[in-house]
């Protein structure tokens, strides 16, 4: 089966290209630094030809309100056109549990635009809501940080890792499309402020992480289960304590220290 990646190279899409050719299918990493831009056009035609299943791993540059709209708008619409004119048969994305609750934020209404078209286009997708990545964490602490102190609201969140959002999408992908969003997690909950604070501590970070009902998570107030999936999630495998040991490993084989 011929599958274009789109965001092949990021986060997610180079884990799944990884997957994906594992598996023998004939995988297309398709982003501006192949030759394929899903904002201007560029290279879509080409990247599509003959493809059964398009997967949508891409994310703005910019996460500026109006910058991260027009991404997700322009990029989907593009993508759901020469997706429809090459025949595909099978559209999936990768986007947020809980979009609907965050709208305060930009983002949030970038991805639900981005879910809408989707929705609205004529061909038979899959939308795939996961939760916050274990990989993520250090961006949160870094949004919510004055100085040396990063306030979160002791809000539940049931993050995953990257590895496991990318398995979620192999096996989504290869099966028929559901025509409905579908939900994935990670095996446990966590308060947001003591995940951080876990994180911190295990890269060695000196940030302080403070527990305050009222501190906002991205910019946006967040109510106890926003971020947290319904009860029929699919949820992943791996736990955050064994990745951490893992992740901290490799950042000091990397660089020879933890920060
Ligand atoms: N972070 C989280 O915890 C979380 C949770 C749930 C869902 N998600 C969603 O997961 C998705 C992927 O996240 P990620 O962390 O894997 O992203 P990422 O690492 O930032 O990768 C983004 C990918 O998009 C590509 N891209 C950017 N502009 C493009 C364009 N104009 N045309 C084609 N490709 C373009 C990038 O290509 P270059 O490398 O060439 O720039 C890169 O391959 C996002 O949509 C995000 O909303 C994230």
């Amino acid at each position: 089966m011929k599958i274009v990646v789109v965001g092949g190279t990021g986060l997610i899409g180079s884990k799944l290209v990884k997957k994906l050719r594992e598996l023998g299918h004939e995988v297309v990493a398709a982003a501006p630094t192949t030759g394929v831009n899903s904002m201007t056009g560029e290279g879509l035609a080409d990247a599509l030809k003959g493809a059964s299943v398009v997967v949508d791993v891409t994310n703005s540059p910019s996460w500026e309100d109006a910058a991260v709209l027009k991404f997700f708008e322009t990029s989907t619409r593009n993508l759901l056109s020469y997706g429809a004119a090459a025949g595909v048969g099978h559209y999936v994305a990768l986007s947020v549990v809980g979009t609907e609750r965050l709208l305060e934020s930009g983002f949030f209404r970038a991805k639900l635009a981005q879910e809408n078209l989707i929705k609205a286009s004529s061909i038979p997708y899959s939308i795939v809501r996961a939760t916050q990545f274990f990989e993520f964490v250090k961006s949160i602490a870094d949004l919510s940080t004055e100085g040396n102190k990063v306030r979160l609201p002791p809000a539940l969140i049931q993050p995953m890792a990257a590895d496991d959002v990318a398995g979620a999408l192999v096996r989504i992908a290869t099966s028929s499309p559901v025509n409905a969003a579908v939900e994935i997690g990670g095996p446990e909950k966590f308060r947001l402020d003591e995940l951080v604070r876990r994180d911190l501590a295990a890269f060695h970070d000196p940030r302080e992480v403070i527990s305050d009902p009222h501190a906002r998570y991205y910019g946006i107030v967040v109510t106890e289960r926003a971020l947290v999936p319904d009860d029929g999630a699919r949820l992943g495998e791996a736990r955050f304590e064994d990745w951490l040991i893992h992740a901290t490993k490799q950042a000091s084989k990397a660089g020879g220290q933890l920060t």
